[in-house]
Formats: C-alpha cells, sequence, structure tokens
C-alpha cells in the first residue's frame, strides 16, 4: 500500500469515527429532547389507581435508588431577628433537605387500572416520590415542628411531564449548574425571594429572566409549568414528621419484572426545586442562603441495586464500542 493511500485510509478512518461519534451524539440527543410521560399520584391513589398505602410501604420498603440534597435553612423555632441588628442574618440549622426514592418494579396491587397479565408474566410499574424535610431538631414534644409565627416560604416545582427534557440534567451534581449559569441561579433565588416576601410564590420563569433567556434550549424545563405553594407557621406545623410531599408520580406504560427502561428514564430525572424562606417580622428579603435552588435525583443505589440510568451499561462504554468495532475493521483493511 502507498504511503498516501495509506493516510487516505486513515482519514477515512478518522471520519469515520468522527461520523459515527456525531450520529451517536444526534440520537443520544433526541432521545433526551422526548418528552416525559408520567402518572401523578394523588392523596388516595398511587399511580394506576393503586391504593396509596400499598404505593407509599412498597417505595418505603423496597426502594432501588435515593438521592438527598441537604439545603441551608434558618432555625423556624426561633423569631426573626429584627432587620436593625440583623441584616436579615437568621441562625442556619443543618438538616434542611429535599429528597427522592424510586422502585423499579411497583406491584400492580389492588389497582383498578392494571394490564391485564399477558401470556407471559404479571405487570410492574416504575414509580417514586420527592420529599421536602425539616430539620427534626425542630420537632416538638408533640411531634410537630415547632414554628415561631412569622415565618413562611414559598417551594416553588417544576412539571416534567407533558414536555420534552433536558438531556443533560440527568448528570446534574443537584445545584442545575449542567443547564444553568450562576447568574441566571442568582437571578432565579432574588425573584423567587420578592415573590415568598410579599406572601404570593409567583414563579420565576427562565424566558422572563435576561440571563436565563439567553441560555436558549437549554434551560427550558424551567419554562414549564411552575407551581409555586404559600406555606404559612399554621401549615408548617401540620407536616406530618416534618416531611412535606411534593410529588408522587409512576410511569404510563407497565412492564414485566426486570424491564428496566422505565427506571432508566423515568428515574434518572432531575427534578429542580426552588425553596425560599422569609419572615413577616422581618419584612425585607432575608440573605442569599434562605433561598436555594436544587436539582434533585436518585443518584445512590441501594444494595444489590443498580442507579437509574445504568442498568444497561452506561453511554460512554456503548461510544468505546462502536470505536472499537471501526478499530477492528480498520485493522482488517491493513
Ligand atoms: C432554635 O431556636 C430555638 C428558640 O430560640 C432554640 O431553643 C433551639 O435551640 C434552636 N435550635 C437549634 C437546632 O439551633
Ligand atoms: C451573620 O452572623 C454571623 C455570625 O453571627 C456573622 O459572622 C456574619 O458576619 C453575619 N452576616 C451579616 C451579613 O450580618
Ligand atoms: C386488596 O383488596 C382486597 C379487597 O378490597 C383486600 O381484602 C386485600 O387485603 C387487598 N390486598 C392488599 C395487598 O392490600
Ligand atoms: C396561615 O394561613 C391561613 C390560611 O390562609 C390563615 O388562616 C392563618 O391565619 C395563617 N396563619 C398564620 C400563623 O399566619
Ligand atoms: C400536628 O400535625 C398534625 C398532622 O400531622 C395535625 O393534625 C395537628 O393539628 C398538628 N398539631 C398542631 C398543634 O399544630
Ligand atoms: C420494556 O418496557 C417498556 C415500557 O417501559 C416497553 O416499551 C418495552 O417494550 C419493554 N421491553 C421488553 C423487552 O419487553
Ligand atoms: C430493585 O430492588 C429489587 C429488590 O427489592 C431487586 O430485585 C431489583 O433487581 C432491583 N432493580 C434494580 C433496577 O436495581
Amino acid at each position: 500500500m502507498h504511503r498516501t493511500t495509506r493516510t487516505h485510509t486513515l482519514l477515512r478512518f478518522l471520519t469515520t469515527i468522527v461520523s459515527i461519534g456525531s450520529i451517536q451524539t444526534a440520537v443520544l440527543a433526541a432521545k433526551g429532547d422526548d418528552n416525559i410521560e408520567l402518572l401523578q399520584a394523588t392523596d388516595r391513589y398511587g399511580p394506576w389507581q393503586v391504593p396509596r398505602p400499598e404505593f407509599d410501604a412498597f417505595l418505603a420498603n423496597h426502594p432501588n435508588a435515593t438521592g438527598n440534597y441537604a439545603i441551608p435553612g434558618p432555625n423556624i423555632s426561633a423569631p426573626a431577628n429584627p432587620a436593625s441588628s440583623s441584616n436579615g442574618n437568621e441562625s442556619i440549622v443543618d438538616g434542611w433537605s429535599w429528597s427522592i426514592v424510586i422502585a423499579a418494579d411497583l406491584p400492580l396491587v389492588n389497582a383498578s387500572d392494571a394490564p391485564k397479565d399477558d401470556a407471559r408474566a404479571r405487570f410492574y410499574y416504575t414509580g417514586g416520590k420527592m420529599t421536602f424535610n425539616a430539620p427534626s431538631s425542630l420537632l416538638g414534644p408533640g411531634g410537630n415542628l415547632t414554628v415561631n409565627d412569622g415565618w413562611q416560604v414559598c417551594l416553588f416545582t417544576w412539571q416534567l411531564d407533558g414536555f420534552p427534557y433536558t438531556d443533560k440534567l440527568r448528570s446534574d451534581d443537584g445545584t442545575c449548574k449542567s443547564v444553568l449559569s450562576d447568574e441566571c441561579i442568582a437571578d432565579m433565588k432574588l425573584a423567587a425571594a420578592k415573590a415568598t416576601v410579599q406572601g404570593t410564590c409567583v414563579c420565576p420563569v427562565s424566558s422572563t429572566i435576561p440571563s436565563c433567556s439567553r441560555l436558549g434550549g437549554a434551560a427550558k424545563v424551567f419554562n414549564n409549568n411552575c407551581y409555586g405553594t404559600f406555606r404559612n407557621a399554621s401549615y408548617i406545623r401540620n407536616w406530618e414528621g416534618a416531611k412535606l410531599e411534593t410529588y408522587a408520580f409512576g410511569d404510563t406504560t407497565a412492564h414485566h419484572l426486570g424491564n428496566n427502561t422505565a427506571y432508566d428514564n423515568i428515574g434518572s430525572l432531575a427534578w429542580p426545586a426552588l425553596i425560599s424562606f422569609s419572615n413577616k417580622n422581618y419584612g425585607g428579603i432575608l440573605e442569599d442562603s434562605m433561598t436555594s435552588l436544587s436539582c434533585v435525583r436518585a443518584t445512590d443505589a441501594v444494595a444489590g441495586s443498580t442507579v437509574p440510568g445504568d442498568s444497561s451499561g452506561n453511554r460512554l462504554s456503548t461510544g468505546w464500542l462502536s470505536t472499537g468495532i471501526v478499530l477492528v475493521l480498520y485493522v482488517l483493511m491493513l
């Protein structure tokens, strides 16, 4: 083989790798942009009309993956410091957090909506729930949170189903920085903090915040339906066990045991959540650490389980596998 021919072959080989790489990227991008479909649980029923107690018990006893994200938050048992002396500086306590739990194969127990078992086997579904947790150190003797009357909070959560999802968020570290810039995050938090002081909980929408809208498609999840929920002191005292469930969900397609397609898809979603504390007795916007944005994802597999997104081999190894095949072909060509 002439040197030039070999150079050409090498070039062609490199071009092949590059184009296979981009085909794969294109396929993954298309997959990541798919609409997310979910069934939402209600107070009485889990997904598929499974009675709520069965859904809750199964998730508690047989989780496959969990995630826990500590956030800063005030000692709401104490009154707010007066504006004159504190500069919006409240005492921060440990124990505020977001958590998520996912189970791959929930049984369709007493589900009025269940598909009939086919000739092969029973059907299962994938489900999970997200919870906002207050510090147990703030629980009073009766088991309720001790809350000083001025405290109030806005909880903002974004709807993921019915919208294309940004695939990048599936590898987020909890900060949402996989898709948002520091400036955009700071501006969203400020908008949320302003709303909280007024007790209105108007959602910060990324398309109306210049530093966020500049990010274009990457930030689109934060344009979806957002729910702002106002909670004052008397509401917070009613959080059972100092926990507030914000969303419980399941997949829309049932599957046979061990088919992890849905687990990898909806289990690897990161859920944006913004929390902002304020105090009526303080009046103004409390310091920055009283508002936090999180992207909550189940990243910790329980013993014997796989992390969602990993159960069918991760994407990098698929990439290397095809490169390997091309390499073998090239060696054969020589
Ligand atoms: C929170 O504030 C209350 C009232 O001031 C105080 O008794 C309690 O020790 C504080 N808790 C923590 C964990 O700092
Ligand atoms: C908040 O309080 C802490 C400890 O009391 C102090 O170190 C810090 O400088 C204060 N920050 C502001 C903005 O007042
Ligand atoms: C399903 O429903 C039946 C009748 O309502 C009840 O007897 C049974 O205990 C339920 N099964 C489970 C696992 O909850
Ligand atoms: C909390 O809000 C409820 C309903 O809007 C209201 O009835 C109650 O008085 C408020 N409680 C406090 C402590 O602000
Ligand atoms: C404590 O919380 C429960 C609900 O978890 C509620 O029914 C009860 O009224 C609360 N008690 C007080 C004193 O707020
Ligand atoms: C696995 O379940 C998904 C739905 O989550 C379904 O679309 C797919 O066909 C199932 N795969 C197999 C091999 O049955
Ligand atoms: C989920 O946990 C069950 C045990 O509760 C296990 O049999 C199953 O393999 C796990 N699935 C995944 C995807 O980790």
